[in-house]
């Protein structure tokens, strides 16, 4: 066979650090244990029947057979535009202001694409989701990592960036709700960022994937609520997680008129649009009745309530989280996340993220989701209790 080197581009990518994770659980559930799997991050109910529904009748319609129109069907921007204003109170314009993406995994690693060169800075927060980094390297960037410290409530602290890197920076990815650390942002956060982002011209990606999920009645805010937000930034929405439509593949990005622009020229070249079944699903999902998402949130807080009630009960200091599906906990002394991860799937069989994947401040944590139905959770808290590590 012959041998073809790799584009360097392909090269950079960084290894996939759950992988490993997933080959100790096959390595587990092959032992013929029942492993209690809080690792992943992937919705586990299904997506809501009208919805289902929905697709199932747009799929015999020989309009959605043809190829869909570059840039996504008007509908569903319209939709999108619909919904950000009653959501959030946010005007968009759907023609110029909404670009159909292909799950918001899609849309992070492609922005990279449209704004970095080789060499240019981005800002990442740590600990974060791996994608962005994905993007970054695949563009040849370099990142600089934003701490998120917990006295912080797990915000960066833009004072502590060197003002040589920020004014370097061309691009800065956050993410709340957010994914590992279940924390919120508050609109005096976001405010700041604005200020930050203009006075150093840096492009900010929010990353809303888990903007329904807030717990204690809390209402997590889109970035674009704030005043001058779509001056300096873009909002990722996706479909996975409101919805539970992860395999669906669908999401959108939406804001600085421009960025959508370059996000529609990068995909003009790698797709036209996704089917129009799955489009046409979507304006019903988000057009559509919402009790969906009320239960949806509801069975999380629930989930996390009785979880966290347990952990406390087992000795584990733990704290709840106040959005996203995920809770972030401290390792106990004498381990780091790997170490004590590897302990929890030998001696418990029970499956977390070491928070080392997400970056190097993650190492004091393992992140857990709220995956799983409650029992189960009940279940996990009671052999890690076994333990007797707490
Ligand atoms: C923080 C964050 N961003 C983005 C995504 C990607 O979501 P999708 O590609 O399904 O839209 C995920 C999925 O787990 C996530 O946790």
């Amino acid at each position: 066979m012959e041998r073809f080197e790799q584009a360097d581009a392909l090269k950079r990518l960084p290894e996939q650090f759950f992988a490993k994770l997933v080959r100790k659980v096959g390595r587990a559930v092959e032992a013929g244990h029942d492993v209690i799997n809080l690792g992943q991050g992937s919705p586990d109910q299904p997506t809501p029947p009208h919805i289902v529904k929905e697709l199932q009748e747009a799929a015999s319609n020989p309009k959605y057979h043809k190829y869909p129109p570059f840039h996504g069907f008007s509908f569903l921007k319209e939709a999108v535009s619909q919904f950000y204003d009653r959501e959030y109170g946010v005007r968009l314009d759907p023609e110029k202001e909404v670009a159909v993406l292909f799950g918001g995994k899609t849309g992070l690693v492609e922005i990279s694409q449209c704004y970095l060169n080789p060499g240019d800075v981005a800002l990442v927060p740590d600990p974060g989701y791996p994608d962005y980094w994905s993007g970054i390297a695949m563009a040849g960037g370099r990142m600089y990592m934003m701490p998120l410290l917990k006295e912080n409530g797990f915000l960066p602290d833009y004072g502590q960036i060197d003002p040589e890197s920020a004014d370097r920076a061309k691009l800065m990815f956050l993410n709340y709700p957010n994914n590992p650390t279940g924390a919120l942002a508050h609109a005096a956060f976001f405010e700041e960022t604005v200020r930050f982002a203009k006075r150093h011209h840096v492009l900010v990606v929010h990353d809303f994937a888990y903007s329904a999920i807030g717990f204690d009645g809390q209402k997590p805010r889109s970035f674009l609520q704030t005043p001058g937000a779509k001056d300096v930034g873009v909002e990722i929405y996706t479909m996975s997680k409101t919805y539970n439509m992860a395999g669906w593949r669908i999401a959108f990005a939406v804001g600085h008129e421009e960025v959508i622009r370059s996000v529609n020229l990068i995909q003009d070249h790698f797709y036209c649009s996704l089917f129009g079944g799955i489009q046409q699903a979507a304006a019903k999902a988000l057009l559509g009745p919402q009790d969906c998402v009320r239960e949806l949130v509801g069975m999380y807080e629930r989930r996390r309530n009785l979880f966290i009630r347990h952990l406390r009960e087992i000795g584990w200091k733990v704290e709840a989280p106040q959005g996203s599906f995920f809770c972030w906990f401290p390792v106990p002394e004498g381990y780091d996340s790997e170490t004590f991860s590897d302990l929890l799937i030998e001696k418990a069989h029970v499956a977390v993220a070491p928070g080392v994947g997400f970056g190097r401040q993650g190492d004091r944590y393992v992140r857990v989701g709220l995956l799983t139905p409650e029992e189960r959770l009940q279940e996990a808290a009671y052999r890690i209790g076994r333990l007797g590590i707490f």
